[in-house]
């Protein structure tokens, strides 16, 4: 697999500065001047990670998929215009820009803008973060993940699992219908939900700490309409979560405790209980949907559906004693 993280997410925005609170004094990330009315955003040693750019319209401008070096690139390339999309070798000034080496794109079927790029640069300085949180859980892992509406899945499933190598993780029939890939140990990094249009569902990103997430929780249950959806804890990936509405439209989800899964020995199977074990409720959803999503929630608490805490060095403390079962 050529692509092996997401490494940048490029957001439009009508007025870029009401990036600058969400994204410092909530999420935690540390902001950049990058000029031009752009805003930088880090969260961990990497240049920029998020770049918002004054736009006509709310949403995403681009996606940045990382490959290890000049000969991944090239190979992306290769497998991209054989399937018959146009790929641009993008010029060094938009890779300083980037900073990175070297980058191309290409638009995927649902019209996203999608960059592949390789030499991330990174910072001479430490991440300092917009809060007093942990950190943020990148490195190898990438990101996070984006999670796209589209309108024709197959075209887009197609695209990404066969052109560009992204593995299935799994998918989910109701209470609605969604697609995961993974790219690397990350359970997905990817995911698409099937939808009447096209556009950013919402964008994940985790922190290293449980408390961090309850402390993010705490902020946003402070301000309007900032919880899009409540806490929960999903059964695929196993993050424990919340999801903001970002100021361009999206929702962002701020989580922990997100599984790894070995890719070389991963089957795909069908996600029948639901997007959530427990929490999650989805404004988003239409009535019918949300009320099939709640009806599933309620059958996992009759079943005890459960998984165990996925932890790091440094954010657990094991103590005696086990549970039964
Ligand atoms: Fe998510």
């Amino acid at each position: 697999m050529s692509i092996r993280a997401l490494g940048y997410v490029g957001i439009a925005a009508k007025t870029p500065q009401d990036w600058s609170e969400f994204a410092t004094s909530f999420l935690g990330m540390q902001q950049i001047d990058a000029g031009g009315g752009t805003l930088a955003l880090r969260m961990d040693d990497r240049r920029q990670r998020l770049i918002v750019e004054q736009a006509d319209y709310d949403g995403t401008r681009f996606f940045g998929w990382e490959t290890a070096d000049a000969a991944g690139l090239a190979a992306v390339a290769v497998r991209v215009e054989t399937s018959g999309v146009a790929v641009k070798r993008e010029p060094q000034a938009l890779a300083d820009q980037r900073h990175v080496r070297e980058l191309i794109s290409f638009t995927d079927p649902a019209g996203n803008r999608v960059e592949v790029f390789h030499g991330a640069a990174i910072a001479a300085d430490a991440f300092r973060p917009g809060r007093a949180i942990s950190g943020f859980r990148t490195g190898p892992l990438g990101l996070g993940h984006a999670v796209l509406f589209v309108r024709k899945p197959d075209e887009v499933k197609t695209f990404y699992r066969d052109v560009l190598g992204f593995g299935l993780s799994e998918y989910m029939i109701e209470p609605f219908r969604a697609t995961f890939f993974h790219v690397n140990g990350r359970h997905h990094s990817f995911a698409i939900v099937d939808s009447d249009r096209d556009g950013m569902h919402h964008l994940m990103v985790e922190m290293c700490a449980l408390d961090d997430v309850g402390h993010a929780y705490d902020i946003a249950l402070g301000i309007k309409d900032r919880v899009g959806v409540t806490l929960g804890r999903h059964a695929n990936d196993y993050m424990l979560s919340f999801y903001s509405r970002s100021p361009s439209g999206f929702l962002v989800e701020c989580g922990w405790g997100g599984r790894e899964i070995d890719p070389a020995n991963w089957t795909p199977y069908e996600l029948g209980v639901g997007p959530s074990i427990w929490g999650h409720d989805r404004e988003w959803l239409p009535p019918p949907a949300r009320a099939a999503a709640r009806q599933m929630l309620l059958d996992n608490a009759a079943q005890g559906l459960r998984h165990p805490v996925q932890v790091v060095d440094g954010n657990y403390t094991v103590m005696p004693g086990r549970v039964p079962g």
